[in-house]
């Protein structure tokens, strides 16, 4: 099999870590099955629209960590998973102040 032919699923795909990722696996030739909570928000999904390689092999899909069963249909007959959703609280709104902390 081909890397072209391999799919991959990357969760919370608008996220930092996770838009990275998606940005390297396209790199590399793999269809990317994308999770989001909301595909028609373009704010969140722009940034991966517009990679290299998006337009033929980037699927996003929605799902939400608390809706059993919503990524079932996106791992399906994926060869790898990269589950990076997850709810991030920031306490601060500068992320100056955010480094600082780190
Ligand atoms: N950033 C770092 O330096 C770092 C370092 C070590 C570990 N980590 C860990 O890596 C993971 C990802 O970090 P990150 O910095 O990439 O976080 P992030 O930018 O906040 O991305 C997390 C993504 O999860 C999605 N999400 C949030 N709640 C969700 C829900 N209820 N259902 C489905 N999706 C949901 C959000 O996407 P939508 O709202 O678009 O769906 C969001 O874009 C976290 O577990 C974090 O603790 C991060």
């Amino acid at each position: 099999m081909g890397e072209a032919e391999k799919v991959v699923c990357v969760t919370g795909a608008s996220g930092f870590i996770a838009s990275w990722l998606v940005n390297l696996l396209l790199q590399r030739g793999y269809t990317v099955n994308a999770t989001v909570r909301d595909p028609y928000d373009g704010k969140k999904t722009e940034h991966l629209v517009a990679l290299e390689g998006a337009k033929e092999r980037l699927r996003l899909f929605k799902a939400e960590l608390l809706d059993e069963g919503s990524f079932d249909p996106v791992v399906e007959g994926c060869v790898g998973v990269f589950h990076t959703a997850s709810p991030c609280y920031y306490a601060v709104k500068d992320p100056q102040v955010i480094l600082l902390l780190n």
